[in-house]
């Protein structure tokens, strides 16, 4: 089956208060893009991969990433997520079979979990990463105290890689208006909001997003300890 792979690279990482964007921000040695390259390159059937980066900031992703066969394109991303998504759709090559989507931001990809989430593929449209909510969940009012509480029970957080039918993504973004690709926050909702059933599939270890300075230094630390080699 072949595979093109979106890396979506190109939020500002405002949250972490970086002097470059998040993508190109070191960690554990590297530009932290260059993690999700590494892992996506290492994978057989995947044989593109575009990722979409801030706007202007091609020349330095390139650098990042070094020079590897497999990289197809580098694209300006968009003013949302979804956006960036849809730069690397029209970036991939058409006759791929499978789409993966992956947030830059989360650089303890493995390829052994690509391989999994492509594998269940052979019994679903959409499989997506993800973990059950550990917390305990709490409704807010506006002033920060607790009205209510939230049923855990069969609740997880969607995460990233998401892997796709090609033509059923390709389908999805086809008829996505612009307010849609504004507020959506990931592909697999927009697949689930047409009724596409979406598979969650529990990477059994840490794949945590960089948002934070701590959560940068957690990702430095698991990555340091060579989780992934
Ligand atoms: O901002 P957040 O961490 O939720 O973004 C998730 C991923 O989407 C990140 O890898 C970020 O680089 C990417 N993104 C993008 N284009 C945007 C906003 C975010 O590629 N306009």
């Amino acid at each position: 089956m072949t595979t093109g792979a979106i890396i979506v690279a190109a939020g500002t990482g405002e949250r972490l208060g970086a002097d470059v964007p998040k993508a190109l921000v070191r960690v554990a040695g590297r530009p932290m893009v260059a993690w999700s390259v590494r892992a996506l390159d290492a994978v057989a059937g995947v044989d593109a991969i575009v990722i979409a980066c801030p706007p202007g900031h091609e020349r330095e992703t390139a650098a990042a990433v070094g020079t590897r066969a497999r990289i197809h394109r580098i694209v300006p991303g968009g003013t949302s997520r979804q956006r960036s998504v849809a730069a690397g759709l029209a970036a991939l090559p058409d006759g791929v079979e499978t789409i993966l989507v992956h947030d830059a931001a989360r650089p303890l990809i493995t390829p052994e979990l690509v391989g999994r989430l492509t594998s269940c593929l052979a019994h679903a449209d959409a499989v997506v990463a993800a973990a059950p909510v550990a917390d305990t969940l709490k409704h807010v009012d506006p002033d920060g105290f607790v009205d209510g509480g939230v049923d855990r029970s069969g609740l997880w957080g969607a995460q990233t890689p998401q892997v796709f039918r090609a033509d059923v993504l390709r389908a999805v973004f086809a008829e996505a208006d612009d307010a849609e690709l504004d507020s959506a926050t990931d592909c697999a909702g927009m697949v689930g909001r047409r009724g596409i059933r979406v598979l969650l599939v529990d990477p059994g270890g840490p794949n945590p997003k960089v948002t934070t300075p701590a959560d940068l230094r957690l990702v430095e630390v698991l990555l340091g300890s060579g989780r992934i080699a």
